[in-house]
Formats: structure tokens, C-alpha cells, sequence
């Protein structure tokens, strides 16, 4: 069976693309500094950025991260699920130290896709995985896609279909004396954190910060133009609450911001396909969902 394959592979330090709920990630075993340097190794990272440690529960977290009483009510809310906690890291704490990139804190995850859930039983330990795409690449939402930018690199890809969610997670980092910062958006929402903890701060009013939050991370080929509210000649055109354009896509014909995030990366990797020098993208509303989505956008827009 495929799970118990894998799971060995990654015993032995090998590398295995799994399906999450939010995308495809790139594992490895979280405790060997070799297979982790490998992952940077296959995704070409200009830098170790800190990686993400995938977890059964909130139990297994525990034994990787001093947790605060607001850090546990916020698994107990969105684990498993597309939701990241970010503390400080245990001492004791076997992950490998490459994979925290050198800080003192850890990122912590227990995702909710049957097949991530089914290999971190059959593992049995923490597995460490960044979206599954080369660096400055785009996430991937199928194993075809995850195939295709990483292919030889890894030793074996798990295809669970298209992801459900398709945008990264969310991140947050909660301080040793609970305070709560948004380091990335994704589909939990700050709305939904609030409800749960109160009052959260942005990544930049933290003193954690994300050095994976580079200003051009989630980058296609073409340049891209936000907020276009139609295209210039020669351009490809992303719309929003309309349907495809000739030559175009759409994120979602009817608005959905739900649609339009499990749409993102597919849509802009097919219009980067054209050849086309710039997708314009239509306005998306700042709310819910669409933080997340003009968050990756902004970054995808950024000049490199
Ligand atoms: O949905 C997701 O989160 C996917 C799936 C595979 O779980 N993973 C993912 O990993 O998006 P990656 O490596 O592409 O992004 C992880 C982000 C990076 O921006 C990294 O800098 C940040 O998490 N991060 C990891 N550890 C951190 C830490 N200790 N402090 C601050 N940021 C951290
Ligand atoms: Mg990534």
C-alpha cells in the first residue's frame, strides 16, 4: 500500500509529496537534518527558510513547543485543519534544528486531509513540509502539478486529488504570554481567531516574523497587475465575479471567494502558460478570503 511506502521512504530519509487540505507539501522526517536539507535542496531555496511541522494533535504538539492556554484553544478550534501555530520551541524538542531555520520557535500543524492524517499514523512522527513547489514557484493544488515543478527530486508523490482549500495556511504566532499575531492569512480568517483569543496583531507589529514572507515568494513568470479592473491589449486576463474572458480565466463566475481561492494557483499557472508578459488580475474584495488571496496576489505582484 502506497501510505506504508511512503512512510518508509521517509524513514529512510527520503522525500515524499503528500496531499493536504490547503496544498501539496513536500516531506520529509522532521528529525533528520539530511532528509530536511534535502527538501531545500529539491525546492531550490535561496535561504533555509523555517519550515512547517506537520502533527497528529494537539498532544504531539506539545512535546515540540512551550504552548500558552490561548495556543491550545486555538488547536482545540481549527485542528486538524489549514492552521499553523507558531511558539516557542522546546529544547527537549527532537525536530531538527535546520528545520526551524535556526530560531528559537517552531511552526506547528495537524492537517485534516485523510491521506496527510493517515501518514503521520503510519510515520509516526513529526514530518516537515513546505508547499510542494520549487522556490519563487507557485504552491501546487495537484499531485500533477507538484510532479511536474519537482518530479525527479522526490522518490515518491501521494495523489489525493485536488485540494480542497488550495491556499496555505493560516499562521500565527502566540507569545509566551499569549498574544496573538497574524503572520500569514489564509483560510481561517482573523474574524475566526478573534472570536477564540480576542485581539490579534499583523506579522509586522510582531517580533516574530516570517523570512518566508519574502516580497516575491508566490511568484509566476508574468508580471502580474492587481485591482485591473479590465485588461490592456496583450494582456492575460484573471477575472473575479465574471465569467472567463477569451484567452482569460476566472477565479470564480460567481464571486465565491471560497471558489476563487481553491481556483488561484491553477488559474495563474495556466495564464502564465500563454506566454502572456502580464496577467491582470480583477479587483478582489479585502474580506474573508480574499485577504488571503490578495495577500498571495500582492507578493506574486511584487518586482524581483
Ligand atoms: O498550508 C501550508 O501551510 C502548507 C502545507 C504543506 O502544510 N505548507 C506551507 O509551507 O505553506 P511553506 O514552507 O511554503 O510556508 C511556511 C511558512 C514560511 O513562510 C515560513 O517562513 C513560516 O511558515 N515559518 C515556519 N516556521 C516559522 C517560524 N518558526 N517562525 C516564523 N515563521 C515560520
Ligand atoms: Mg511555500
Amino acid at each position: 500500500m502506497s501510505i506504508a511506502r511512503a512512510a518508509e521512504i521517509l524513514r529512510s530519509g527520503g522525500l515524499v509529496v503528500f496531499p493536504t487540505e490547503t496544498v501539496y507539501g513536500l516531506g520529509a522526517d522532521a528529525v533528520n537534518p539530511r532528509a530536511v536539507a534535502r527538501i531545500y535542496e529539491a525546492k531550490g531555496r535561496p535561504q533555509f527558510n523555517p519550515l512547517i511541522a506537520h502533527v497528529s494533535g494537539l498532544t504531539e504538539a506539545e512535546r515540540h513547543a512551550h504552548l500558552h492556554e490561548n495556543a491550545r484553544r486555538l488547536a482545540r478550534a481549527f485542528w486538524p485543519g489549514p492552521f499553523t501555530i507558531v511558539a516557542r520551541r522546546r529544547s527537549e524538542s527532537p525536530v531538527a534544528e535546520l528545520a526551524c531555520a535556526g530560531l528559537d520557535t517552531i511552526a506547528l500543524r495537524a492537517p485534516s486531509h485523510p491521506m496527510a492524517r493517515e501518514l503521520l499514523s503510519a510515520f509516526g512522527g513529526p514530518i516537515v513540509a513546505p508547499s510542494a513547489n520549487r522556490s519563487g514557484h507557485v504552491s501546487t493544488t495537484t499531485a500533477q502539478h507538484a510532479a511536474e515543478d519537482l518530479g525527479d527530486r522526490v522518490d515518491l508523490v501521494l495523489d489525493g486529488g485536488p485540494c480542497q482549500i488550495g491556499l496555505e495556511s493560516t499562521i500565527v504566532a502566540v507569545g509566551e504570554d499569549g498574544a496573538v499575531a497574524l503572520l500569514r492569512p489564509g483560510a481561517i480568517s482573523r474574524g475566526e481567531i478573534e472570536a477564540i483569543v480576542g485581539p490579534v496583531s499583523s506579522a509586522h507589529a510582531a517580533k516574530v516574523q516570517a523570512p518566508g514572507m519574502l516580497e516575491s515568494h508566490y511568484a509566476p513568470r508574468a508580471r502580474i497587475r492587481l485591482d485591473a479592473a479590465a485588461p490592456q491589449p496583450g494582456e492575460a486576463y484573471l477575472a473575479f465575479g465574471a465569467p472567463a474572458p477569451a484567452g482569460g480565466a476566472t477565479l470564480s463566475a460567481s464571486g465565491d471567494l471560497v471558489e476563487a481561492a481553491a481556483n488561484l494557483y491553477a488559474t495563474l499557472r495556466a495564464l502564465d502558460a500563454t506566454g502572456a508578459d502580464v496577467i491582470a488580475v480583477a479587483p478582489i474584495p479585502p474580506h474573508g478570503l480574499g485577504e488571503a488571496i490578495r495577500d498571495r496576489l500582492a507578493r506574486a505582484a511584487a518586482p524581483r
